[in-house]
């Protein structure tokens, strides 16, 4: 096994859920390194039907969350990425969530911290939330799938002790 394949598990191994950030954003090399990760992802018929919105801006952040109804989804995280996925491709949402997947992870091995947040498929696609996705300069045939938040932990989180090992069987 090489030295590099043992780092990859372990970044792995590390990641898990932030939901407490500092004020410092990422870096236009931190998020250029996430996106082309992302890129890099599995793509049905390698469509890649994945579009990210990357939402900087602190107030339309503010005013997604209260938006959602929901008691700060966003954590106070810098930089909010919703994903989305091409409505008319073959596996999208699947295609999407590899992407996000890849850029979870590489957040880990660049020190940053992120947390998928569900709530914000809810304001993307709802039409009454039309502006916010021309602001946000989402394509027409792209349903929203997720989010993630991404920033500078402000926590450590412990490892997880909670996990299923129970989850496969083997045929030979
Ligand atoms: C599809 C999906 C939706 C999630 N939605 C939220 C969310 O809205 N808010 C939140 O705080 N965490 C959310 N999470 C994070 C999960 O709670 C978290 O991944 C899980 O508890 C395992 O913890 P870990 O990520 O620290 O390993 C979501 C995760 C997934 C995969």
């Amino acid at each position: 096994m090489s030295s590099e394949d043992v780092e990859y598990k372990a970044f792995l191994r590390r990641r898990r859920s932030i939901r407490r950030y500092t004020q410092e954003q990422i870096t236009n090399a931190e998020l250029s390194d996430l996106m082309e990760i992302a890129s890099l992802a599995a793509s049905a018929m390698n469509e890649q039907a994945w579009y990210f919105a990357v939402i900087q801006n602190e107030e339309i952040i503010q005013a997604m969350g209260e938006l959602s109804g929901l008691d700060n989804p966003y954590y106070g995280a810098p930089t909010l990425i919703a994903a989305f996925a091409r409505q008319d491709a073959i596996a999208s949402v699947i295609d999407t969530t590899l992407a996000v997947s890849n850029m979870m992870n590489t957040a880990v091995a660049d020190g940053l911290g992120t947390c998928f947040i569900y709530c914000t498929k809810d304001l993307f696609n709802d039409p009454r939330h039309a502006e916010l996705r021309s602001t946000c300069g989402v394509p027409d045939g792209y349903e929203c799938i997720g989010s993630i938040v991404v920033g500078h932990p402000a926590e450590e989180v412990e490892e997880p002790q909670d996990r299923n090992q129970d989850i496969y069987s083997i045929i030979r």
